[in-house]
């Protein structure tokens, strides 16, 4: 059975609010973006993103998000995701996914970005650039009356080139008044992703986490957020959040100052 929710599908006054809400959360990365280098604590990254947002007036929507107790995600080397941000101190080589969620006038903009800090392993290099490009193989693959499984297929089609896999237990997600709410946006096709209609006025996430060897995952259970490769090898992650229109897919978190379409890392 074909399914489509048209309680998602928003009205014009209701996709500017995502438009602005977005703007702002890309105008919080491009402020982050520099200062995301060796010698910096992931703490004080997320309490920059903290007082910008403050700032101006809007909120962070991680802080106290299902308890998460800070700011941002921060996900370091083997972190896939869901990386408190703590005394860590960046070096170099290592790769960081810094993930931004602003709540604007009720609505929220999500994104993310891996950054390399300096000279990196081929490996992470590589990693990084796969899910850059995947995260731009989706968005393409996405069009009014389309599937979702055509974004897990772009997606998989890429990783399995290099040889790399694609995370299973964290997803894409429907975004609007809510962090996280239907549809879910699974990386790789399923048979519910098969059923599931795109339809035009819909806002969702796409965050494809790319893992150099196995996809598999390991939940730390000292601080029940952290979640790494389970055998230790490099990940990357790209976010964007995509608002579907009748003419096609429009990126709402586009930067000023970050990796444009066809970035080499
Ligand atoms: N920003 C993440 C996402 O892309 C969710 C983080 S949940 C948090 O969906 F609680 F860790 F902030
Ligand atoms: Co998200
Ligand atoms: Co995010």
């Amino acid at each position: 059975m074909l399914y489509a929710n048209r309680n998602l599908q928003l009205t014009e006054t209701e996709r500017q609010a995502m438009r602005r809400a977005c703007q702002f959360n890309a105008q919080l990365m491009d402020f982050i973006r520099p200062h995301v280098r060796a010698g910096i604590t992931t703490a004080a990254i997320d309490r920059l993103v903290h007082e910008y947002t403050l700032d101006h007036g809007h909120t962070p929507a991680p802080l106290g998000y299902q308890g998460f107790p800070r700011s941002c995600c921060t996900s370091v080397n083997e972190v896939i995701c869901h990386g408190i941000p703590d005394g860590y101190v960046l070096k170099e080589g290592d790769l960081i996914n810094v993930d931004v969620t602003t709540i604007v006038q009720g609505w929220y903009g999500d994104q993310s970005e891996t950054f390399l800090i300096g000279n990196v392993s081929n490996e992470a290099r590589a990693v990084t650039q796969c899910a850059f490009d995947c995260l731009y193989l989706a968005i393409d693959a996405v069009r009014p009356g389309g599937r979702v499984s055509d974004i897990g297929d772009a997606i998989v089609a890429e990783a399995r080139r290099f040889g790399f896999s694609v995370v299973r237990e964290y997803v894409g997600h429907g975004v609007g008044r809510r962090f996280h709410q239907e549809p879910s946006i699974p990386h790789y096709p399923t048979r519910q992703s098969r059923q599931d209609v795109l339809l035009p006025g819909i806002c969702f996430t796409i965050e494809p986490m790319i893992n150099a060897g196995t996809r598999l995952t390991v939940l730390d259970k000292s601080d029940g957020w952290t979640v790494r490769t389970r055998d230790g090898r490099p990940t990357a992650q790209f976010e964007h959040t995509i608002l579907l229109t009748e003419n096609g897919p429009e990126i709402l978190t586009l930067t000023q100052d970050g990796p444009q379409r066809g970035h080499r890392f």
